[in-house]
């Protein structure tokens, strides 16, 4: 389609790091960048641009290309789109044929869309000043609104004339297709298949994309006649998704990352006012309260959004849930209020640029601290409510996920609250448990069970330590450690290989894998000066230590090595010492004795966290909760290995 030298020219114009950097914040990073890798969620940056190989890769997620395959990636656009998506930015020109009708059905509808929202936006700017209608009715009316031309001019604020088919007729004549402009959501059809303008008698409000290019409006009708919806916006489609749009983001996200700080705030013309404010670094949610997407997408940019509510305190209580959605996040989160009656818009317009900054840094308060004062004005002195205000906002607290911010919070909450610090921990304990509880496995888990899986000691296991285990591997290093064994392994290619070794090395590299010492003093003495005396490339055998100038070191040995003859079936059964013909399968014995002991002492990791649990240190309980499910899983893949059930 696109000539070959055409797309070469467009691969050599671009710059990765523009391009990347037009959509995640990078900071430079000696001959790199970095970011927040755009492709799966994290809280520090492990996205990586290199130029000078043109190329970016994320070691968290891998996901890596060059611009062309970020922008079919991240944008979805196809590898043509993104051509002349490049081609746009680096001003390059594309041979292109004139499109016949045909072609253009041929065109994805994306971009079909994408070229109708294009020109409609040209279309609705250019009526807006030429025409005598848009500039009586529509320029007026912002101009009255105390917006400048410049304002208006770089928000491509727009006008659709009242006639009622003025813009369809146009487009149609144009040679667009009526169900593309349809679902641009310019046009609609009655029934008798004639389209009339959707938002005849508006004033239109481009939404762009990250990069600019217009995906959605909103209109704004200029009657006040209440009955009318204020606004029509256009509907979702292939071009523009609502949940992952913010209203100003292109203007605002240069100055979003210099400042660190993201305003948001509810409407379109609060957007505006305050650019023109000079306050650049804010952008609405259109109405809607805020999504999980639209939160990632701030949170790609700067790490504190600050949100702007108007003087209402219904509407301000009735957000305070969705916030917590921003907390979960990891985002930090500060709260603006503004006098009754009062939104950025109408503040940005009665006051000068230097009285907007300074009210905006002077009545910024963190989010909690707002809610915790709001919750607990509207409790008075009814203790009911007081309680179940706390209630709320230890559950908000609970959803930080930094466990340090979290204590702060509780603190300044316990003051502010005048509750005692520690019944506020309990209290996020409970809230805690119940996460976490849905987290394992939905609320249908009985307490006790719950119980058993986390915060309290497994009845069915008795601790006897790993004294017997790390008996029996020492009895197998000192009876068997010159025998030769062969290891299978896997070598790069993932070919499984084999190789001679003696039960000795294979024990040392088997317990080196896990950090695993022998706990009981003498076991662990012999074992250590057996390792290193072999590991100097001293023979070195039981005879050694039977015939010791140690006594103690003596005694052991030859208890260790007639020990086989002494124990009952009973005593194996009860400690698990393995029962194989050891000298036979040498190999498997070992291994498993490994595992046996390995299983042993995850499981006192576990008893020792599920201690940690039940005593005072609350604020780590997460952590703590997330190592013992880990350390249960892997518990119970050794015991799958050794061939006992674990309970729980
Ligand atoms: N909104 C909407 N549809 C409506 C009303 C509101 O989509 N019928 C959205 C718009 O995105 C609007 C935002 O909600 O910008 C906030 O609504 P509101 O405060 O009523 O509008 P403003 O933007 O303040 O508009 P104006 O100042 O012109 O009244
Ligand atoms: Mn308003």
């Amino acid at each position: 389609m696109i000539a070959p030298h055409a797309v070469q020219q467009v691969k050599e114009a671009a710059r990765v790091e523009e391009v990347v950097g037009e959509f995640v914040a990078l900071k430079r990073k000696g001959p790199r960048y970095l970011g927040l890798c755009p492709f799966h969620n994290e809280k520090t940056p492990s996205f990586n641009v290199t130029p000078n190989l043109g190329i970016y890769k994320c070691f968290g997620c891998g996901e890596a290309g060059d611009s062309i395959t970020f922008l079919t990636k991240h944008e979805h656009l196809s590898y043509v789109e993104a051509i002349k998506w490049l081609a746009k930015r680096y001003n390059i020109e594309l041979p292109e044929e004139e499109q016949t009708p045909e072609q253009q059905l041929e065109q994805s509808e994306r971009e079909s869309i994408a070229v109708v929202q294009q020109w409609a936006l040209n279309w609705s700017v250019e009526h807006l000043w030429t025409t005598d209608e848009g500039k009586r009715i529509a320029l007026s009316y912002f101009h009255e609104r105390g917006f400048s031309d410049a304002t208006i001019k770089t928000f491509q604020l727009g006008y659709v004339p009242e006639q009622g088919n003025a813009f369809a007729t146009a487009a149609i004549a144009k040679g667009f297709n009526a169900d593309i402009l349809e679902k641009a959501g310019w046009i609609k059809r009655r029934e008798d298949g004639t389209p009339w303008d959707f938002f005849a008698g508006r004033v239109t409000f481009p939404i762009q994309g990250l990069s600019g290019q217009p995906i959605g409006f909103g209109a704004r009708t200029l009657k006040s006649d209440k009955k009318l919806p204020k606004y029509f916006n256009s509907p979702e489609s292939i071009l523009y998704n609502k949940s992952r749009s913010l209203y100003g983001i292109f203007h605002a996200k240069r100055s979003i990352v210099e400042q660190e700080l993201c305003y948001l705030v509810e409407g379109y013309t609060d957007v505006i006012s305050l650019h023109q404010a000079g306050i650049t670094n804010v952008v609405a949610s259109s109405g809607t309260s805020l999504t999980e997407e639209q939160v990632r997408l701030i949170k790609r940019y700067a790490p504190t959004v600050c949100i702007l509510y108007d003087g209402d305190a219904a509407g301000m209580k009735a957000s305070l849930r969705g916030i917590d959605l921003v907390l979960k996040e990891g985002l930090n989160v500060k709260v603006v209020t503004f006098p009754e009656g009062e939104d950025p818009d109408s503040y940005a317009k009665g006051h000068s640029s230097s009285e907007v900054t300074e009210y905006l840094n002077s009545t910024a308060k963190d989010f909690l601290v707002f809610k915790a004062e709001l919750l607990m004005a509207e409790s008075g002195n009814d203790p009911v409510k007081k309680a179940a205000a706390i209630h709320e906002i230890v559950e908000s607290v609970a959803l930080v996920p930094d466990l340090v911010l979290r204590s702060l919070y509780l603190q300044q909450c316990s003051r502010l609250l005048e509750v005692n610090e520690q019944a506020l921990i309990s209290e996020m304990n409970k809230v805690l448990r119940k996460q976490f509880r849905k987290k394992l496995g939905g609320d249908d888990i009985p307490e006790e069970r719950l119980a058993d899986r986390i915060a309290s000691p497994q009845p069915t296991v008795e601790d006897l330590g790993t004294t017997p285990q790390e008996r029996d591997l020492l009895r197998m290093l000192l009876m068997y450690g010159h025998e030769r064994v062969m290891v299978k392994f896997e070598d790069e290619e993932g070919n499984t290989e084999e190789e001679e070794s003696s039960v000795a090395e294979l024990m040392f590299e088997l317990l080196a894998m896990d950090d695993i010492l022998f706990d009981e003093p003498i076991f662990r003495e012999i074992y250590m000066d057996y390792r290193h005396t072999a590991n100097l490339g001293i023979p070195v055998d039981a005879a050694h230590y039977v015939g010791h100038e140690q006594e103690t070191w003596r005694n052991t040995t030859i208890d260790l090595l007639s020990e086989k003859h002494v124990l009952s079936a009973n005593w194996k059964e009860r400690h698990k010492i393995h029962v194989k013909r050891e000298s036979e399968t040498l190999k498997d014995a070992l291994e498993e004795a490994v595992d046996i002991l390995k299983e042993r002492r995850v499981d006192r990791m576990i008893r020792e966290r599920q201690a940690n649990l039940n005593a005072t240190d609350e604020l780590n309980m997460i952590a703590l909760m997330q190592e013992i499910i880990a350390l249960t899983d892997t518990k119970k893949k050794l015991a799958k290995k050794t061939g006992r059930v674990v309970v729980g």
